[in-house]
């Protein structure tokens, strides 16, 4: 399978809520569903793919924020994997960019859904940590997309207040930071900071709120690609360059 350009998808990504009613093209779904069989094999999560999952979306449940949802990735995994959240956030973000590549609107949703449907059945120790929509999109957001994320996002931080650094930066570094400013996370809180010292490059997130680990999840990944390298899963895990 050819990489897609994460770059570039980060550039373009933005959270997309109203959905058309255009299927999603079958060659696609089965990329997507390869790489998720991948990520479960790698990271011990048992992430789904929801051919529909419209249910959830009932007006009431979704506070009327979405419209036409149709597939959902359904971000699981067992409850004794290390780190379950920040891998979710890691891997769901991952898939958050393979299907940006592929032209297909996303949504990162831990909150504004029906958590206890029946359409997300759990193994007996199993955690459903969030979901995400995925789905063809209209090329511009609709006016009412458009003011729920004026509504739910708050003012994007500057470069400087993502990172703390001892020293000189390195430009890559910079990159890295550039990239965690595009990341999504929880209500455009953005509360997770990057640490540049001499003995190497870690992240921390206040974990006061339960999206906390998967924005970080997410924010680290954004780096990652950006500056091609790695990052160990917990508040220590350090990041190693490729
Ligand atoms: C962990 C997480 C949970 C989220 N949960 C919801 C949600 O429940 N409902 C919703 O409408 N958007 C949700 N979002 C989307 C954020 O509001 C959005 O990413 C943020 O406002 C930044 O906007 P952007 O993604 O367009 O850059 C969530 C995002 C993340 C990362």
């Amino acid at each position: 399978m050819q990489k897609p350009d994460y770059l570039k998808a980060i550039e373009n990504r933005t959270s997309r809520r109203a959905y058309t009613k255009e299927p999603i093209e079958a060659e696609k779904i089965a990329y997507l569903q390869e790489i998720i069989r991948t990520i479960n094999t790698e990271s011990g999560l048992s992430i789904t793919w929801l051919e529909d999952g419209s249910r959830a979306f009932t007006a009431l449940k979704s506070y009327g924020m979405f419209k036409n949802v149709g597939s959902v990735l359904v971000l699981k995994g067992p409850r004794s994997v290390s780190d379950l959240s920040e891998r979710i956030g890691y891997y769901g973000e991952l898939l958050v960019l393979e299907a940006t590549a592929l032209d297909l609107g996303t949504c990162w949703i831990a909150g504004t859904y029906d958590k206890n449907s029946n359409l997300f059945s759990l193994g007996v120790d199993e955690v459903l940590v969030s979901i995400i929509s995925v789905g063809n999109i209209p090329a511009e957001q609709t006016l009412k997309e458009k003011l729920i994320s004026r509504i739910v996002s708050r003012k994007t931080l500057a470069l400087k207040e993502f990172y703390t650094a001892e020293g000189e930066i390195p430009q890559w570094f910079l990159e890295g930071i550039k990239a965690v400013q595009k990341a999504p996370s929880a209500v455009n809180s953005q509360r997770v900071r990057f640490w540049y010292t001499k003995e190497g490059i870690t992240a921390t997130v206040p974990g006061t709120w339960a999206t906390d680990p998967i924005d970080m999840g997410i924010a680290k990944v954004h780096f990652a690609l950006a500056t091609g390298g790695r990052f160990a899963f917990g508040g220590q895990g350090e990041f190693e360059k490729g």
